[in-house]
């Protein structure tokens, strides 16, 4: 059994990952603090909806509260005894192995990972039988990078964060144009899909395909060369100001 506890975005989208890749849904067990919001899930999937008490008897628990919440949720869980996934940024292997003293794995799932897509950053307190369960489960709905735990933070800002920082640069190049919102929303996500649809099935590195968009003199060609000058320092503001 797999249970969840927190079904808000993260959660939300990891148990519809695995559910549309394959996991049964009698394998899964969710509670969570507002089961109102599992609705629409509820409609589609006959998964449990169970108390804090009763998903503590899943074999492999996964812990999608906010990261302020983690550590009071996991005080509470008095009888697990199963591997506990936590997906909390910012809260350490040490932190949750000194609550519980089983197998943990830190994770750091995309939201990418309810299309299928993405990578998933994983780091276990120790590896046993069931450390290789978590990775297989993970790689059923996206890529698997196993890191030290000292390496999260670097590869989070990029696998974690990066889907938000490409959806805020296309809503501000929509917001720069003169056409409606409605209209130059539509063409900047259209274009945004296309990018990475073209990155993933014409093989194309990032920089191919730089050089494709921009011909030498052309008007995407003065775009970048502001970029260049201007983002690189904006971007080192952005990390040194997550970490
Ligand atoms: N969003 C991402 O892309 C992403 C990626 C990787 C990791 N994370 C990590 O995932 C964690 C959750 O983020 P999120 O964006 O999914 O947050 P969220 O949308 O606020 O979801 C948190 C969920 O936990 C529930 N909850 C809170 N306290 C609870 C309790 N005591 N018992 C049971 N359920 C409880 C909330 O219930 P209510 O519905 O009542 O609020 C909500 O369903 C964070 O630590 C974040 O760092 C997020």
């Amino acid at each position: 059994m797999i249970g969840f506890i927190g079904y808000g975005n993260m959660g939300g989208a990891l148990v519809r990952a695995f559910l549309s890749h394959g996991i049964p849904a009698d394998e899964i067990v969710i509670s969570t603090r507002s089961p109102e919001k599992l609705k629409s899930l509820l409609d589609e999937y006959s998964v449990s909806v169970g108390s804090m008490n009763e998903v503590q008897s899943a074999d492999i628990l996964f812990l999608c509260v906010r990261s302020s919440d983690a550590l009071d949720v996991l005080k509470q869980l008095t009888s697990f005894k199963g591997h506990l996934v936590s997906i909390n940024g910012g809260i350490s292997l040490n932190d949750l192995s000194s609550i519980y003293s089983g197998p943990v794995t830190k994770a750091m799932p995309p939201l990418t990972a309810e299309v299928g897509r993405g990578i998933v950053l994983l780091c276990h307190n120790q590896i046993c039988s069931t450390s290789k369960i978590i990775e297989e489960l993970f790689s059923k709905v996206c890529s698997v990078e196993i890191l030290p735990e000292d390496k999260f933070p670097d590869a989070e800002n990029i696998t974690g964060c990066a889907p938000a920082f490409f959806a805020r640069f296309a809503e501000m190049l929509a917001e720069s144009s003169n056409f409606s919102s409605e209209e130059s929303l539509k063409m900047a996500k259209e274009t945004l899909i296309a990018t990475a649809l073209l990155l993933d099935e014409g093989k194309l590195s990032l920089n191919d395909l730089i050089e494709k968009v921009a011909t030498k003199g052309g008007i995407t060609e003065k775009g970048l060369q502001v970029m260049d000058d201007e983002l690189p320092s904006t971007v080192k503001k952005m990390y040194e100001h997550m970490h």
